[in-house]
């Protein structure tokens, strides 16, 4: 293991250790001991097969939290209906299938044992570290929730949000405005739809014009991939140049007005992010630590005490 992820474990098992809630490092141990490796195993399997599938995964654990704590409730689909996934701001949400068979082969291990939830929070992690990002322990023991309501996904963050919306709806769930950019940071790998990009660059806040924060070199380029009109389902890399890879060239292109979503550029016109977009751009080290540690802090919110264990991921039934 590379030095930088032994300190980040340490540092973590150091901070695990004084939380007292039902979370723990290690919760299927005794109950489920192959849990972490029957996860880690489909996941590398699928990201083998198509790595795009790691930011998928990334993304779905964000959403999942966001609304109404860690509960799986982001991967309810049957009976079809007025779910938490139909929202605008879960648009392009994937990697839902692979969830679902790590749950199935699960099932047979351990029958009823491990939640989704947890699946989705393992998941995750195991995405970041497919992808060159830092290892982190994972806490475990979550509880399934019992409803996914399309209209508790109106606390979603949406690109067109402005700075201070972002911030609000992050320090509702007890996220910083630190937190707030390391997190969305995870843009550092994956895709966007043209869809997410039409008011960008061509309606800006209702100015009929683009966003003035982009470099004039790269709106050319965004233009030609997502021209007005176009198919919005074409899909362009998040971090401009490094997408695949867990780096910090996203806040050196925040910094150069290449910042593909709108939030992503958003961060750097506040006084609260800004300073943090500065430091994380020339201290990769701190980033990785940090974003380990926010996705601790991610996956404690709003713990779902009152909850089951799905036996199948995607009904609640
Ligand atoms: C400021 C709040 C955020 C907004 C407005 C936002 C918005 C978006 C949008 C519009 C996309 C493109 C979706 C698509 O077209 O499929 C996206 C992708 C993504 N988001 Fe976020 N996001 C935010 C924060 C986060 C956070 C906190 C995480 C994870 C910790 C995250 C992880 C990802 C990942 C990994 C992708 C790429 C997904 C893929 O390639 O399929 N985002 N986000």
């Amino acid at each position: 293991m590379p030095r930088l992820a032994i300190l980040t474990a340490i540092l973590l098992l150091s901070s695990l250790r004084s939380s007292r809630g039902q979370l723990q490092v290690g919760f299927y141990a005794g109950l489920c001991p192959r849990a972490e490796d029957i996860v880690r195993t489909v996941v590398t399997g699928a990201f083998l097969n198509n790595p795009s599938v790691a930011p998928a995964l990334l993304r779905l654990h964000f959403h999942d939290c966001i609304v109404d704590g860690c509960d799986g409730s982001i991967l309810v689909r049957t009976p079809a209906g007025q779910q938490e996934n139909r929202a605008f701001g879960h648009q392009g949400l994937r990697g839902q299938s692979i969830i679902d068979d790590a749950k199935a082969q699960l099932e047979l291990e351990c029958p009823g044992v491990v939640s989704c939830a947890d699946i989705v929070a393992l998941a995750a992690r195991d995405s970041v570290v497919l992808s060159n990002g830092p290892f982190y322990l994972v806490e475990t023991g979550r509880r399934d929730g019992f409803v996914s309501s399309v209209v508790d996904a109106s606390v979603v963050p949406e690109v067109s949000d402005p700075i201070e919306v972002l911030l609000i709806k992050f320090a509702q769930k007890g996220l910083t405005a630190q937190d707030l950019v390391v997190l969305t940071a995870a843009h550092t790998i994956g895709t966007t739809a043209c869809f997410f990009m039409t008011g960008r660059l061509y309606n800006f806040q209702g100015t009929r014009r683009p966003d003035p924060s982009i470099n004039p070199m790269f709106l050319g380029t965004l233009q030609a991939i997502c021209p007005p009109g176009g198919n919005g389902n074409v899909r362009l890399a998040i971090d401009n140049g490094s997408g695949q890879f867990f780096d910090a060239q996203f806040f050196s292109n925040i910094r150069a007005g290449f910042a593909v979503l709108q939030s992503d550029a958003a961060l750097y016109s506040h006084p609260a992010t800004r300073p943090f977009v500065d430091f994380y751009a020339v201290d990769p080290a701190s980033f990785a630590q940090d974003f380990a540690l926010a996705m601790v802090k991610l996956g404690r919110i709003q713990r779902v005490t009152a909850g089951h264990v799905r036996r199948v991921c995607s009904s609640v039934v």
